[in-house]
């Protein structure tokens, strides 16, 4: 997916990053696409399964739960983003009903802040109990595990495709949820390294 930057407001506002602007047309190679969207059944992930769609892509959800949303070009697939069967079913599925065909993988299901790192709690001998790694499992592990099968599958077709993992500005923040700041730090270092890896990679494949 290409964006093009055709104004830019620095003049104005020095220092700002200067304002994309989409003309439309770069979306253009999304129609008749097919694409994986983790978490599409409402919020963020939703807003972009119904912008998919508008420009005319094939879209596959893999939530917890069906959205609202029905269109002849979406189709839901149960998926928990922490089950690793789950996660290869979705991509299975999604390559078996549409000829062997996947171009993008929105790695975007999450979740908020549920640890507690100054709790006392303890458990019946006594010790201090284990906080949750549930924003953990979800917003980290799970985004590297779509990813990984996101490479796996798109390596395979001559032509690749992409993959788009959601982070956060909480990435560049210390805010007071430390397990979903620690989680989308984690997001963006991952995406980080694997840019490099997949670049050496490549390198090497082609000799
Ligand atoms: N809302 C924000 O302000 C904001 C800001 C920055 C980043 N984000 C990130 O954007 C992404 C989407 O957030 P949102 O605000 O749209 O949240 P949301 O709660 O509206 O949507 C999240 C979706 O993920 C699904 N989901 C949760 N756990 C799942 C699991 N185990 N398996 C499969 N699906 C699961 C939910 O059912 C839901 O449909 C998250 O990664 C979030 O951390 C959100």
């Amino acid at each position: 997916m290409r964006l093009s930057s055709t104004s830019s407001k620095t003049s104005e506002w020095p220092g700002l990053t200067p304002e994309i602007v989409f003309n439309g047309s770069e979306f253009a190679s999304l129609k008749d696409s097919v694409i994986i969207v983790t978490g599409g059944s409402s919020g963020i992930g939703l807003a972009n399964v119904k912008f998919l769609l508008e420009h005319g892509a094939h879209v596959v959800n893999g939530d917890l739960k069906p959205g609202s949303l029905t269109h002849p070009n979406l189709t839901f697939h149960r998926t928990d983003v922490t089950s690793w069967p789950d996660l290869i079913s979705l991509f299975k599925q999604t390559k078996a009903t549409h000829s062997g065909k996947l171009n993008h993988v929105f790695a975007n299901a999450g979740i908020t802040s549920h640890a507690n790192y100054l709790s006392e709690a303890l458990d019946p001998a006594g010790d201090l109990l284990e906080p949750t790694s549930k924003t953990l499992d979800i917003n980290l592990k799970a985004c590297i595990n779509t990813a990984t099968l996101a490479i796996h599958h798109l390596r395979q077709q001559p032509q690749g495709g992409s993959i788009v993992l959601t982070s956060s500005a909480s990435a560049y923040q210390p805010l007071c949820v430390a397990d979903y700041t620690a989680s989308k730090h984690g997001v963006l270092g991952f995406m980080r390294a694997m840019n490099s890896t997949l670049s050496v990679a490549e390198f090497f494949a082609a000799g």
